[in-house]
This record gives C-alpha cells, structure tokens and sequence, in this order.
C-alpha cells in the first residue's frame, strides 16, 4: 500500500563467495540505507532486513577454488560482511545468513505449498553433465564460447564480456570448469515454475501498478531502466523456469515429496525468501509478528539491488510470492545501474576494486566521506565513474568548504558573540537576503526557504532519488555560506548588533536543520554536530516529522536561550598525497593480478590468506622412511613406518601408483606430526607426509638434507 505506516526494506543478500566492493555498497546497500534512516526519522515503523547468500554454485565454485569446504568459504565472507557494513554504518535491523535453520525450514516450507497447490510442473530435461566429476552441471561450471560476442571464458548462464545472458546449450565448445571434460548431455528432472502463465498479471503489475485493477503502487516512480529490462523480458515471453538443481549444496527438496533425492532449491528460489526468513528471524528477537510486513495491506516492500538482479526482484521473485498467496508485491524496486572505477569497469577477477574492508583499515574515521562521495555519484540512471581524484574533490570542496565551513563558522561566531547562547531578535528587523546584495530579506522568509528545502529533500529521497536529496542538503548550507558572506556579521557585529543577531539566529536554525538532515547521509558527522549544538542523539523516532511540523507552525527549531557545546570541525582535507598514493596501489594490485595469472595459469590458484597462528599450529617434523607395503587390496595406499626420532609412526600415504615400496627405505621425508589419527582401510594413519605435486600430477618428496631427518621442527 502506498503511505504505509509499516516499511520493508531489503538490500540484495550478497553472494559469500567473495569480498565486497564499493560498487556493491553504492548499489544495494547505500542507497536503502539512507531511506532507512530517513524513513525512521519520518517516523514510519521500518525494519531493514540482509543477510549472506550462502547457497548456490558461486559458493561451491569459490571453495573448490581456494581448496577448502564451502561451510568454511561462507564463514569467512559472512564475517567479513558483517564488519564491512558495520563499518560503513549500513543500519540493518538484522543481518541473518540463507544457512540458518530458519532459512532451510522457511524456504522448505514455501516449496511443499507450491507443490501442494500444484503450482509446479514436472518435467524432465537433458542437462549438462560431467562424466569424470560423475555431477550434473550447475549453469556457472561450464564455460564455453559465447554465441553472441566469441568470447571465449563466457558461463553457461551468462556472458561476462558482453553481458548477455545465456543458457548453456548455447555455449560453443562447452567445458566443464570441475574436470575441463567436455560435458555430455544427460536425463534429469526437475520442478518448474511456468512463468508464462503469469505474464498477463505480470505485465499489468509492472506497467501499471494494478493487480486485478486494483492500484499497488504507482509505476511512474519505477525506473525507466527498471521498467524497461523487465517489459523486454515480458515482450519476449517468459519460459518456465527451474525452481531445482541437481547439486550437493543447498537447501533440499523436502524430503517427504517424491524425487527429492539429491534435488536443492535452485539458489534464486531460495534466496529471496533469505529476506522472509530475515524478517521472522528479528520478529522473534524483537516479539513482533514478521506477517504485519509481509502479509499486511498496510506495508510496502522495497528491494534495494543492482541491476543484474532486476528479473529476479521484478517477476520471478514475486511470481512465487503470488503463486503461494498471501504476500505483499514489491511497492518498488529501485534497482541502481553500475559504478565504474577510473573509468574502467569494477572487476574481481582483475582485481580493479577498492574493497570495502580495506577502505575502511586505510580511511578508518573517514567512513561518512566515502557514503558521502558514493551518494552524491551513485548509478541511480546510468553508470557512473568513482575516481580517487573525484572523491577527494568532493571531499575538500562540498564536504570541507562548503558544508563543515558553514557550520564551523556558525558554531564559532556563535561562541564568540554569545557565549554559545543562541540570542533572542527581533524579527522585524531586515538583513541582507542571500540571493544579492541589494536583496533585503526578513527572517521569516528565509526560515521558509529552509521549510521549502526540507521539503524537496523529503520529496527527493521518497522517490529514491538520492543524488538529488543530497544536492538540497548542499544547498542549505550553500545559502547559509552566502546568508554569512552578505550579511558580514563579523563587520555587522559593532555597526548593527541587532541585526547581527537576526542572522546568526537564522544561520542556526539552518545547522539545526542540517544535523537532521545529515543524518541519512552522513550519520557520523550528524552524531557529532548534534552533541555540538548540545541536542539529544537522533534515534530515528520520527524526529523529521517533528521537525517539520515545528516549522509549519513557524516555530523556530533551536530556541533563542539555548546553550550550545564547544565547537569542532566537522570534515578536514586529504591530501593530494594520499590520493596520488591511493591511485598508485591501484594500478599496482591490478599489474600484480595480470602478472600472476600470466605466469602459470595451470597451477592452482594461491589459498585464501592466513594468520601465523593459523599456521602455527601445525607441527612439521623431518623423518626418516623405515619400511613400506602396499595396503592389501588397494591401488594407491603404501603403509609406511617412519623413524621420527623419539618416535616410531606408521603413515598410509596415497603414493602406491608413483613408487615401488622397495625404493623407499632410507628417505628423507617431512611429516604433519599432530594430525588427528585415521583409520585407512583398517591402518590407522598416524600423520601425513608432505609430497610436492607438479602440473601433470606426478609427486615427489619434500626432504631436508641430509642428516636432517631425525625429528627436527620444519618451521
Ligand atoms: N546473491 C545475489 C547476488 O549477489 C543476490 C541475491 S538477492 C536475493 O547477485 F534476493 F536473492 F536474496
Ligand atoms: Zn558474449
């Protein structure tokens, strides 16, 4: 429902299989961020739900990459999402993760009821599968040609050179990225969900707000670019599309449906319903009903994403929401465009990034200033160029010269002539109006232009237009830099204190206004000037709303007698220095990726980085190979007996296909000495031996030299 007292914010669950960029941030989690804050402030009851995507082949793919489980792939980025958005003060009411068990029931839940309802067909099809990794084929573990642009690393579910999206009978010369075998085609089946059929709802929903003519939202505040992927989606019909996946991660079909054997929920199906799961997960934390948000009339549903989510968020996400029943559509999915970086396009692999949780190690207490620079430059319409050069202009020139000046000035002048008491004036008296020096001006018309400025900026970021909120921000303290400039108070002060007054009063009411305003952008800063101007903390109680109707009564918003606290700046400059250095490590890191994946591309990549500690609790030792036999009935296991010095161990090793037992006593070998006993087809194994493996498989040794091997520490 429009107006709605309640509001459900989500920002796009992250994948956890890879750190997050500042494109990421400016392009889901900024911008609902400021309408969060501004829409508390606006007193509206809000709940902000986001969480980690941790299902899916992106996952999967990642850990086979760095050689490690997905559980552990998935702990790692959720930690490192959790401080990257703490960090830059994103205000989530909860941050959950998709392997919750909440998750997996909620999710199940949903599946069994569009099963139950017969909302999904069953079909069977031929899918790609890989005869040596003996797995079906996820779209993202083929790679192949593109059809469209010859590119020839393009994914069976998309093309990352020319953006097309694909599916992976149309790739040429298809791989499997698992085994590099060619894949063959192979039998399976799955659930569909027949989007076709709802197309006609669909398309009427999109164009027009309207379910079955009744009014949900109003189109005209959807992007154009929003509206326009999803009606070229609906201009080429819609298919039916899987709601399953053969895989071994994720969520399972619910056991008691027939087939469900090895069968996952496509990850697009479950993620989505990571935010309803989110939301009864802080329901249940902060005993409230999650259904008031998702089941109600009285609450509007906005998705913040980026625009490669758009025909998830737009159709597919609320096809399975209206085949269940029940739920609220999306009032709007301000879906934003890319941000470019020094006008090249962000990119993991080229490591062409400025990484969020590096940012905020390098600019700790400089969080504001990037939210700050991101806003003012976000993807809203159409991409968009971060530069270091840019966000240190932004910084010196709007934040510095114009803004914290503005309020610095205020502060001071207000220390200096009243002893931080904002003074009481006599409103008949005219000052010079901003607009030119001959332009006389009274107080309350300029009070009023700052009513009309609190206006558009509310207007502005209603409709998710965040770029332009912030230029009506700038722009109050813009005129208020001129109400100063005009008015010279500093001159006026002797010659007509009076008046002086009337400006300086004014001149706070508008830092006043600004500290409130700030506060979806710049949350930091607003917290400080509030403790400057001696007010309480904001708590995003409707404090807007309050202030507005203060205004609308003429009524003036810090009252003259009101004692201020000492005075700070607010932002400083940055040094051409540090940009110059900034723009330096840049070119170096992504020099250093090319270098790296020039080298040898067939040997795998470098594991994910460790502490010392982490290392350091493996204990290596030298020892000495006494005698070895292969393990009765099997191919690859030796038994080995190894002279460690102030020990005897025995050690199966999978080396039986690369040595004769015969040549092995006598070598010098380095042990893992404090790996948990195993029991190998009834040997146990009481440690492993380090072998070195080259790029056609083949092993060797790890030894020291001679007279080494008698159990010394390998460290
Ligand atoms: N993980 C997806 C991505 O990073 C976004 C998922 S959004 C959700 O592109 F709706 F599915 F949660
Ligand atoms: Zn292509």
């Amino acid at each position: 429902m429009y107006n709605a007292q309640r509001i459900l914010v989500t920002s796009a669950l992250p994948y956890a299989n890879g750190p997050l960029h500042i494109g990421h941030l400016t392009g889901a989690y900024l911008p609902a961020d400021i309408y969060v804050r501004f829409q508390r402030l606006m007193g509206k009851d809000v709940v902000y739900v986001c969480g980690s995507d941790e299902h899916g082949a992106a996952i999967t793919i990642r850990a086979r990459q760095e050689g490690v489980s997905p559980q552990e792939i998935i702990d790692k980025y959720h930690v490192l999402f959790e401080e990257a958005f703490r960090g830059m003060n994103i205000s989530f009411d909860i941050y959950h993760r998709t392997s919750a068990k909440i998750h997996h029931e909620t999710s199940q839940e949903f599946f069994r009821h569009l099963e139950a309802q017969g909302e999904f067909e069953k079909q069977t099809s031929e899918q790609y599968y890989d005869p040596e990794a003996e797995q079906f084929l996820a779209d993202r573990y083929i790679t192949g040609t593109c059809p469209k642009c010859s590119y020839d690393k393009a994914y069976g579910d998309q093309c990352e050179n020319c953006g097309s999206s694909l599916s992976p009978n149309e790739l040429i010369d298809p791989k499997s990225t698992i085994t590099d075998a060619k894949p063959i085609l192979k039998e399976t089946f799955h659930w569909y969900l027949p989007l076709q059929k709802y197309e006609a709802w669909l398309r009427e929903w999109i164009e027009q707000g309207k379910l079955d003519g009744k009014e949900l939202h109003d189109a005209s505040l959807w992007k154009n670019h929003v509206l326009g992927q999803c009606k070229s989606w609906l201009d080429n019909g819609l298919l039916p599309r899987a709601m399953t996946r053969d895989l071994d991660w994720g969520v399972d079909v619910p056991q008691e449906i027939e087939g469900s054997d090895g069968k996952k929920l496509y990850v697009w199906m479950d993620a989505p319903i990571g935010y309803i799961s989110a939301t009864k997960e802080w329901a249940k934390q902060n005993d409230k009903d999650w259904k008031d948000y998702w089941q109600s009339e009285d609450s509007s549903l906005i998705h913040f994403i980026g625009k490669d989510n758009i025909v998830f968020h737009c159709l597919i996400f609320p096809a399975i929401l209206k085949a269940h029943g029940g739920y609220v559509l999306p009032q709007n999915v301000p879906a934003n465009q890319f941000l470019n970086l020094e006008g090249e396009k962000l990119s993991t692999s080229r490591n062409w990034a400025i990484w969020v949780n590096d940012y905020l190690k390098e600019w700790e207490g400089k969080e504001d200033e990037l939210r700050f620079y991101l806003a003012k430059n976000m993807p809203e319409q159409k991409d968009s160029d971060f530069s270091w050069k840019g966000f240190q202009e932004a910084n010196n020139n709007e934040l510095v010269n114009n803004l914290a000046n503005f309020i610095n000035r205020v502060l001071v002048l207000t220390h200096k002539y009243y002893d931080g008491v904002v003074p009481e004036i006599d409103e008949d008296l005219d000052i010079a109006g901003p607009r030119s020096e001959d332009e006389f001006a009274f107080h309350d018309s300029e009070y009023l232009f700052l009513f009309d400025q609190l206006h558009d900026y509310s207007q502005k970021i209603r409709r998710f237009q965040f770029r332009d909120g912030l230029k009506s921000l700038l722009e109050i303290s813009s005129y208020g830099n001129q109400l100063l400039q005009f008015n010279a108070p500093w001159k006026l002060v002797k010659e007509d204190p009076e008046r002086t007054k009337v400006v300086m009063h004014l001149a706070i009411q508008y830092v006043t206004l600004l500290s409130v305003l700030m506060e979806p952008y710049l949350p930091q800063a607003s917290a400080r000037l509030r403790s400057m101007l001696a007010l309480e903390p904001l708590k995003g109680q409707g404090e807007l709303l309050e202030i507005g109707n203060q205004m609308a009564e003429g009524e003036h918003i810090l009252p003259s007698g009101h004692q201020i606290s000492a005075s700070e700046h607010l932002f400083s400059r940055i040094d051409d220095k540090l940009i110059e250095a900034e723009v330096e490590e840049l070119k170096a890191k992504a020099n250093m990726q090319e270098a790296s994946s020039q080298v040898d591309s067939s040997l795998p990549p470098i594991k994910s980085e460790i502490v010392f500690d982490d290392f350091s609790k493996i204990d290596l030792r030298t020892a000495t190979i006494l005698e070895a036999e292969k393990v009765p009935k099997t191919d690859k296991l030796l038994k080995l007996s190894v002279d460690m010095g102030s020990e005897q161990r025995t050690i199966v090793s999978g080396i039986a296909e690369h040595f004769d037992p015969a040549d092995l006593p006598g070598q010098a070998v380095v042990v893992v000495a404090n790996l948990a006993p195993r029991k190998m087809r009834g040997v146990e194994s009481q440690g492993m031996i380090l072998m070195a493996e080259n790029e056609a498989g083949k092993l060797a040794f790890v030894s020291p030299s001679e007279g080494f091997a008698k159990g010394f520490v390998v460290r």
